[in-house]
């Protein structure tokens, strides 16, 4: 049987599960400072009064002021977005598992110099690098997962990797609960290294991405991993398809046009007929690299992308990561236990942190099973709506002293995000984009992801202790905004071509490229 028929070969669905490992490691990243932080900065008398008990050279508590905090707190944001920005030169030179090989490293660095800090400055370094391999591995891993899948089980593939970084917040928020006093909160932070170990040591049993291989004219072996990774299907079609598409050529036997998957940013992927290199749609530097020796066109630089046709939509993709991060959803991720904690006290609000990343795993799979029935526009209309009236519904709970209202404008504000505005950004680009415009307005998309993920995580807990119960005034204000800006410019995208969407904006896709 035809391998562009396959589903979900065992061999292929390993590969996935292990590379999306990597997802696992970045959402325990975003969400293992929460719950501890108490504990970490030695509030509330967590460690005695200053200054802290120091055992064994290392000591329990270190003293953050709130803006600093929110700095060690941010800061991996700064090393993602380097790691993010490097990770597609580096996977197209080194390739796929290598990359890995090296992202797992850093993790594993990362969470070394966290877990044994004696000092605020090298707990800043540690959030810094292991933001490194999370930018790096936030690359490699879809990208990676997008190449191996069979052509019908990338859609699931693809939402698993999104799935498992909300695993990652809920299982760090959950070991939270037993690890969060001194020096314990200290074994919360290296437990980061377990999954890139596992990852590790378990790369060897992995194949390289065919694709890759192709893209480096070893065409032997990646023939033989795709058949690997196919299992007892016939890859002849499939296999020429992929060296015609990357190479510009046939090796030997029949042609034919495939329906082309590319990993974008950290999430999504892009279905697409068009017959273009998907290497090219990696990164912005790829498109410089990969097509040696081929006849495969090449993409357009950022620089270029600002000046053509595609500029609009390339605004509105970015916008809507600007308005992701800007909804403060990393606000309450990174800090809500402290955030809460003014109403319920420490003690309890690490139980609402939980009960939030539940809301959030469950939003998140109601978001994969509506994605593809309910429009996106739809869904990112309800998303912002919904986050606007969580918002108010929060300052209005927290001015009136009512508990319960704040819990449930937390809950309501995190599946709201959850449903539209997690997700789509992505997706929406590569939709709103044709192929040879994507990787730059990814690579632009992605520094400004984590650019204000960076700025939130920064002014949080600032803006906390300045304006307390009205900082989600601020929040809600950009996502009225958001809602606004959705409502007048975001079109609709599900099941139409990119043809159909650029002419309503008036404009046409270059034909020379397709
Ligand atoms: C999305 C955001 C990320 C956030 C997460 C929360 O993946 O990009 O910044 O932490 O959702 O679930």
């Amino acid at each position: 049987m035809d391998s562009r028929e396959a589903g979900f070969p065992k061999y292929m669905v390993y590969c996935g599960l292990l590379s999306a490992l990597t997802s696992l490691s970045i959402g325990y990243v975003i969400g293992a400072p929460n719950v501890p932080e108490t504990a970490i900065r030695g509030i509330n008398g967590a460690c005695g009064p200053y200054p802290y008990t120091i055992v064994n050279g290392f000591p329990n508590c270190f003293y953050f002021a709130d803006l600093l905090w929110g700095f060690a707190v941010g800061s991996f944001c700064l090393g993602a977005l380097a790691g993010g920005l490097a990770g597609g030169t580096i996977q197209n030179m080194i390739g796929r598992r290598k990359s890995m090989f090296y992202s797992n490293i850093i993790f594993i660095i990362g969470s070394l110099l966290l877990g044994f800090t004696y000092h605020q400055a090298q707990f800043i370094v540690g959030r810094i690098v292991i933001g490194l391999a999370c930018g790096l591995g936030g690359v490699v891993a879809p990208t990676y997962l997008g190449e191996v899948s069979t052509i019908k089980g990338r859609g699931s593939m693809g939402t698993l990797y999104q799935l498992l970084i909300v695993v990652g917040i809920l299982i760090s928020n959950l070991i939270g609960l037993g690890l969060s006093t001194p020096p314990l909160w200290r074994v919360l932070l290296s437990l980061n290294a377990i999954p890139a170990m596992i990852q590790m040591f378990l790369l060897p049993t992995l194949v390289e991405s065919p694709r890759w291989l192709v893209s480096k004219n070893r065409i032997p072996e990646a023939r033989k991993a795709l058949q690997k990774l196919r299992g007892e299907f016939n890859i002849d079609h499939e296999f020429e398809d992929i060296v015609q598409l990357i190479l510009g050529r046939h090796t030997a036997g029949p042609t034919s046009t495939t329906r082309v998957t590319t990993a974008v940013g950290d999430s999504a992927f892009e279905e697409s007929t068009l017959k273009v290199d998907p290497e090219v749609a990696d990164t912005v530097v790829t498109t410089t690299e990969v097509t040696s020796g081929s006849s495969a066109p090449q993409g357009y630089s950022i620089l270029r992308l600002f000046k053509s046709e595609c500029r609009s939509l390339a605004v509105i993709g970015i916008l809507m990561h600007f308005f992701q991060q800007a909804s403060g959803i990393n606000g309450l991720i990174y800090y809500s236990t402290s955030f809460l904690g003014d109403v319920f006290g420490a003690g309890n609000s690490k139980y609402i942190t939980v009960g939030q990343s539940i809301c959030n795993f469950l939003a998140t799979i109601a978001s994969v099973l509506l994605v593809d029935r309910t429009g996106r526009r739809t869904l990112l209309l309800i998303s912002l709506g919904g986050l606007t009236f969580s918002c108010i519904l929060l300052v209005i709970g927290a001015y009136v002293d009512v508990g319960i209202l704040v819990v449930v404008a937390v809950f309501l504000y995190t599946a709201f995000f959850a449903i539209g505005l997690g997700p789509i950004p992505w997706l929406l680009l590569s939709e709103l984009l044709p192929t040879y415009a994507l990787s730059p307005a990814s690579a632009v998309a992605t520094a400004v992801n984590w650019g204000t993920n960076f700025v939130v995580g920064l002014v949080f807990p600032s803006l906390n202790a300045g304006l307390g119960n009205a900082t989600f005034v601020l929040f809600g204000a950009f996502c009225a905004l958001g809602f606004v800006y959705t409502l007048i410019f975001v079109p609709e995208t599900r099941a139409r071509s990119i043809e159909d969407i650029m002419a309503e904006k008036g404009v046409a896709p270059r034909t020379d490229y397709l």
